[in-house]
């Protein structure tokens, strides 16, 4: 059936959901950020501060690009992959997307004061809100299915593999 594809914003529980039903699935887990990491020798936040977010953009696409052509797996990532829609492509054409959503509030409480997210570092509620507003269409046209992610990391986990199963 492909790779799961994990999408949606900062603190909307990709990545643990992820390891989860990798777990549960017996298959492969991949984290794009954790690539995108391991690749550069670099941090995320140090990748921005250094090299600035449009590089960071293009060592995230590569990241998807090598993920799609591994053996199938539950993919954890970044929040801001579906801002290219290439990678979309990539993801769609390599398996299926699943976005998880999550109101601000749950995302605020699962982010705390996040220190390794460069993009909300100052006041992550009202960041997480401008991005979440900028993002909705990009998540909802990459989206083939919808979670909802406001409740335990097992239920959205199981929620994710009820609704893989049906499609
Ligand atoms: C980002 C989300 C982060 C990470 C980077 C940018 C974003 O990943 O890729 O800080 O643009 O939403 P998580 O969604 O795993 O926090």
């Amino acid at each position: 059936m492909g790779h799961v594809w994990l999408i949606g914003m900062m603190g909307s529980g990709k990545t643990s959901v992820g390891r989860l039903l990798a777990e549960r699935l017996e298959s492969p887990f991949y984290d794009t950020d954790a690539t995108v990491e391991a690749n550069a020798g670099l941090t995320v936040a140090e990748i921005f501060d250094g090299l600035g977010e449009p590089r960071f953009r293009e060592l995230e696409g590569l990241a998807v690009r090598a993920i799609a052509s591994q053996d199938d797996g539950v993919v954890s990532t970044g929040g801001g992959i579906v801002l290219d829609s290439s990678n979309v492509d990539f993801m769609r054409e390599s398996g299926t997307t699943v976005l998880l959503d999550a109101d601000v509030e749950t995302l605020v409480a699962r982010i705390g004061a996040a220190a390794d997210r460069p993009l909300i570092s100052g006041d992550p509620k009202r960041r997480l809100r401008e991005i979440a507003s900028a993002r909705a269409d990009a998540y909802e046209k990459a989206a083939d299915l919808v979670v909802d992610a406001t409740c335990s990391i097992e239920h959205v986990a199981n929620r994710v593999e009820a609704a893989c199963s049906d499609s």
